[in-house]
Order: structure tokens, then sequence, then C-alpha cells
């Protein structure tokens, strides 16, 4: 079973640059988009994104991270800027539907539940495409066969 790569995308991509500037993540994808996304669910993703992911997204992340990514929970949830989602694979995006991620902070533990038991590989990757299109800079292509690979 593969683990989620926590703390993720962030520190693991500014690790890639500085150890390997050849390998700079920057440069293999997009630029991350630093602006949030439209707080109105119907702006902001194009009509070809299988609107199951939007339905995931409103039932199950929202309230958490904001139809805009940045998050209302914690600042922790905040999204916005995330290389996660310019990853056109959105390995790591799927990894942490899947796994959900844990991080002590401060005394506490900030929490993002893991959504592998609820819902299935083809919610798992019309998600992992709502939210790449959502926050990204291009949607992701996942399909059910890739999430069912990676459980
Ligand atoms: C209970 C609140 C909560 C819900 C619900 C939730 N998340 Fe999260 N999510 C978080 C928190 C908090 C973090 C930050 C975790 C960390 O820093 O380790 C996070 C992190 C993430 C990340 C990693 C971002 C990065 O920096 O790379 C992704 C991707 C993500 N969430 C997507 C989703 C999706 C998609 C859903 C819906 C299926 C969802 N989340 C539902 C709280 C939530």
């Amino acid at each position: 079973m593969r683990s989620a790569i926590i703390s993720s995308s962030r520190s693991q991509f500014v690790g890639h640059c500085i150890d390997d500037p050849a390998f700079c993540c920057r440069s293999r994808f997009p630029p991350p988009r630093i602006e949030p996304a439209p707080a109105a669910p119907k702006l902001g993703v194009a009509a070809d994104v299988d609107p199951l992911g939007k339905r995931v997204f409103e039932g199950a992340c929202a309230a958490c991270h904001d139809w805009t990514g940045s998050g209302t929970l914690t600042p922790y949830a905040a999204l916005t800027g995330a290389g996660a989602f310019n990853d056109p694979s959105a390995v790591n995006v799927v990894q942490v539907v899947l796994k959900g991620a844990q991080r002590p902070m401060l005394g506490a533990t900030v929490v993002m539940p893991s959504f592998g038991e609820a819902f299935s590989d083809a919610e798992i990757a019309a998600v992992a495409n709502y939210v790449t299109a959502r926050l990204g800079s291009a949607p992701s292509r996942v399909t059910a066969q890739q999430v069912a690979a990676s459980r």
C-alpha cells in the first residue's frame, strides 16, 4: 500500500528544486496558479470537466477548502498555489483524497479525512480532475483505473 505524500507537494517540490535544479518541477509543470478560484461554484471550471467531480467536491471538500480553495476550516486547508494541482498526473491529489493527511501543528493535529472508503474509483478520479481544473492551470485526466492502481 502506498502512503500519501503528505505535507505534500509544496515542500517536496521545493526540495527537488533545491537539490537538483535540472529536476525542478517548475520546469516540468506549468507555474502554480496563485490566484484563488472564483467563489461562485458555477464559475472557474470549463464545461467539459466531468460534473461528477463537482458533485463530489460540493459534498465532501468545499466545507473545508471553500470553492475558492483558500480554506475555511484552517489556513492549513488553503490549497491556493499548491503544486499538486499543476501535476498533470494528479498523483498527490489522488493519494491525499484516498488516504487523508495528518500534520502535527503547534500542539494540535491538522487532519484531512481519508475518502478511500467513501468513494468509488470513478468518483475519486472525477474529483481529482475537478480540483486540478478549479485550482490548477489545467485539468488532469485521471481515470478510475489509475485510482484503482493507487489504492
Ligand atoms: C475536514 C476538512 C477537510 C475535508 C473535508 C477535505 N480536506 Fe483536503 N485538506 C484538509 C487539510 C486540513 C489539509 C492540509 C493537510 C496537511 O497540511 O497535512 C488538506 C489538504 C489537501 C490536499 C493537499 C494539498 C497540498 O498542499 O498539496 C489536497 C489535494 C486536498 N486536501 C484535497 C481535498 C479534496 C479533493 C477533498 C474532498 C474529497 C478534501 N480535500 C476534503 C482538510 C480537509
